[in-house]
């Protein structure tokens, strides 16, 4: 196991990844990520595996729209939580909830209709890592069957950093720096810059999906640029407002020259 993935392990016992969602930014990427994967699976009785599935928040939606359901997570942590939010709806509950890494996945072959990578593409750092979990879901995938492979734009810290106004912290400079050099994200000991990470251009997800034998149906920014909109919540505060902000995302998710402003993007991969 190498010290990157160790690394990560050792940051999500920690950081509070259930709360995430919670926040403005996270109800956008949420709220987002669901539109988009729903426009490419059937309403209900599907097979789908949220791989790196976290504490569960996709897996208990897509759950309680009539979905069997399979979540997997190496973070101990995160499948003990995800377990007790299904418990929570009994009626429609997550059919399982495993450790596990998205690199070595304990399905059969095409047993599922949809994978969900929202989280191990970025968390893996060298690109044999992730066309290895690109190809695991390919083999777990039945025919016709797609992945939502989800990347963190390379540009994420620089604009982040922008917002929160941390270029003054010299450390945070130097990550800057680096994830616009090569996309490698660390954070330095003592603070708490994320965990190691890399950070795509939506052209090398697009490519690292190809390679793993996916016909790639499309690339769509999931928050676009309004991630860094300093009035979001009001944005999302209002079902007209919410309305029309989320008509706009749309209108510019495909758009190349603004893809990688926001903050995740998504390849949607289709095993043909
Ligand atoms: C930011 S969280 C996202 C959780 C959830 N998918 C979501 O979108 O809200 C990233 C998740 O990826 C998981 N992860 C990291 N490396 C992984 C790997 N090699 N295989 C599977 N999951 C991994 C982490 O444990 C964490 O739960």
């Amino acid at each position: 196991m190498g010290n990157n993935f160790q690394n990560v392990l050792n940051f999500y016992e920690t950081y509070e990844e259930h709360s995430r969602l919670c926040k403005p930014t996270g109800q956008l990427e949420f709220e987002r990520t669901i539109d988009i994967i729903e426009r490419y699976i059937p309403e209900s009785s599907s097979t789908l595996l949220d791989i790196g599935g976290g504490t569960g928040p996709y897996s208990c939606y897509l759950a309680n729209k009539g979905h069997d359901v399979h979540l997997v997570d190496p973070v101990h942590k995160h499948v003990v939580l995800a377990q007790q939010a299904s418990e929570s709806q009994p009626e429609n509950p997550i059919l399982t909830c495993t450790v596990g890494d998205a690199r070595k996945l304990d399905f059969d072959n095409d047993f599922a209709d949809a994978v969900l990578l929202l989280g191990p593409l970025y968390h893996l750092t060298e690109r044999h890592e992730r066309i290895c979990a690109l190809r695991e879901s390919f083999r777990i995938l039945k025919a016709g069957g797609v992945v939502f492979a989800v990347g963190i734009s390379r540009f994420a810290s620089v604009l982040s950093g922008m917002i929160s106004e941390t270029f003054t912290d010299p450390d945070f400079f130097a990550i800057v720096q680096q994830d616009l050099k090569d996309g490698q994200h660390r954070n330095v000991p003592g603070k708490s810059y994320f965990t190691d990470s890399f950070f795509h251009l939506p052209s090398e997800l697009e490519e690292e999906v190809s390679e793993a034998e996916f016909r790639v149906e499309a690339m769509l920014a999931i928050e676009g640029p309004a991630w860094i909109l300093n009035n979001l919540e009001n944005h999302l505060s209002e079902r007209a407002k919410k309305q029309k902000l989320m008509q706009v995302l749309g209108l510019i998710e495909r758009d190349p020259a603004l893809m990688a402003s926001s903050l995740h993007f998504m390849a949607i991969g289709r095993k043909s």
